[in-house]
């Protein structure tokens, strides 16, 4: 049944038994490796796409939830733009106050907080949380829903701004989130979110942005249909380069903003893409199993001559990739990362170690999948040796080839 709509969702794709994305165990804790049906469908009343199965959120975002919205120089500088944007844009008035929900380490609020903005970050992950108050950004560690909405109106008064990046399609209970944005949102307020966009998603056959964390793939169709059902409006909308192609959304309360012609353009431009045909989503299947036996095929070629290769970024995508394809450490013996809190640990499900990135070069391999494709030019910029050696990348999306 449709989270939003409560109408019938029909599956396209099944994904099988899969872990979560963000769990990465210590070896002794393999045992009790969790596992659910990741399974995506789209609504046939409201087009909204969705996983089939909800994993509890308390399991996916924990005081060691260990992604660092930092962790990237990209996508540092697209969130201090993001802000001096939204500064300039809608913190106008006298006292302006913005609330981000999933502010994560405080990527977006620490330049918000440097401008001496009032602001609250809404985030349940502990560490995360905690690196952002050391930045100096207020903090609220909580889930943001419409109790949680309810008492920071209370305390705080009306938002200006509600923000949230990659995080609302995080959230299946999008009904709480939008009574919580009624409760808070300042009348002539707006609420903007940016999240992967299903428009690229099945364009450039991006399928490891499915995984537990990503219970919604959002279009302009499914979003303008959910605002309106909740008494909001669809005002504005921008596509982003970042993290693959994103989508982002500016959202008001009924009637209270003029509607920008890209909504309109970009709806009819996903009706063109035939983003709610069954035909669609039938041929990202067939290019989703296409995909994953090149890339055995690829992997099992090379090692049979005998050479190394590893991974590169241990993303939550990648927990998709390696356990759906069944690619394990016989033929990735091991994923480099600069995260500190996933070394020393293994893969979720395929249980592939994780190294430090300074390990890399240690000494470099023959192959390196880039599972953190999103970043690309910034680890080509910094790992430009690994070429040198003789090294050669693999990708996989939006197909399969060595680079
Ligand atoms: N905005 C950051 C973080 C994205 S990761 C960025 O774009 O990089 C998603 C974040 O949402 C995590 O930090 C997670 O803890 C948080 N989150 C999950 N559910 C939430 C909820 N209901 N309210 C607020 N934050 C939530
Ligand atoms: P993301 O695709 O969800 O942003 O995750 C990126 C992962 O890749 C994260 O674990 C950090 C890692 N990473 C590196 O190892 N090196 C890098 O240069 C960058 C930008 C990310
Ligand atoms: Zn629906």
């Amino acid at each position: 049944m449709c989270r939003v709509c409560g109408g019938t969702v029909s599956e396209f794709f099944d994904f099988g038994n899969q872990p979560l994305s963000d769990a990465f165990p210590r070896p002794e804790e393999i045992r009790d490796e969790f596992f659910f049906r990741l399974a995506v469908g789209i609504c046939e009343d409201c087009s909204m796409v969705q996983l089939v199965e909800e994993v509890p959120r308390d399991r996916m975002f924990h005081e060691d939830y260990p992604y660092h919205s930092s962790g990237s120089v990209g996508m540092r500088a697209h969130f201090e733009q993001t802000a001096r944007e939204l500064i300039e844009t809608e913190l106008t008035g006298p006292d302006p106050f913005i609330v981000e929900i999933g502010s994560n380490d405080g990527v977006m609020l620490g330049t918000v907080n440097q401008a001496g903005i009032r602001h609250l970050g809404v985030e349940p992950s502990g560490g995360v949380a905690k690196l952002a108050r050391a930045g100096g950004v207020r903090v609220r560690n909580d889930f943001f829903e419409q109790s949680s909405a309810t008492e920071i109106r209370a305390a705080d008064g009306p938002a200006d701004v509600i923000f949230a990046a990659n995080t609302i399609c995080h959230i299946p209970y999008l009904d709480s989130i939008f009574r919580g944005v009624d409760a808070l949102l300042a009348p002539q307020g707006v609420f903007v979110f940016e999240d992967p966009y299903l428009g690229d998603i099945v364009e450039l056959n991006t399928f490891d942005q499915i995984y537990d964390e990503h219970f919604y793939l959002f279009s302009v169709s499914s979003v303008r249909a959910a605002a309106r059902r909740f008494g909001f409006e669809l005002v504005d909308v921008r596509r982003l380069p970042v993290h693959g192609g994103e989508v982002r959304y500016t959202i008001a309360r009924e009637g209270v903003r003029p509607v920008r012609p890209a909504v309109g353009e970009l709806a009819r431009q996903e009706h063109e893409q035939g983003l709610v045909e069954p035909s669609t989503f039938e041929r990202f299947g067939t290019d989703v199993k296409r995909i994953c036996g090149e890339l055995v095929d690829l992997l099992r070629t090379v090692r049979a001559e005998g050479k190394r290769t590893v991974g590169y970024g241990a993303t939550a995508k990648s927990a998709t990739v390696t356990n759906y394809c069944g690619i394990g450490p016989d033929l990735i013996e091991a994923v480099y990362d600069t995260t500190p809190a996933k070394h020393g640990r293994l893969m979720p499900g395929s249980h592939i170690p994780v190294h430090s990135a300074t390990e890399f070069r240690e000494p470099y391999p023959d192959y390196a999948v880039l599972f953190a494709w999103n970043h690309a030019e910034e680890i080509m910029a910094k790992e430009t040796g690994f070429r040198e050696s003789g090294g050669r990348w693999i990708r996989y999306v939006p197909g399969v080839e060595i680079f």
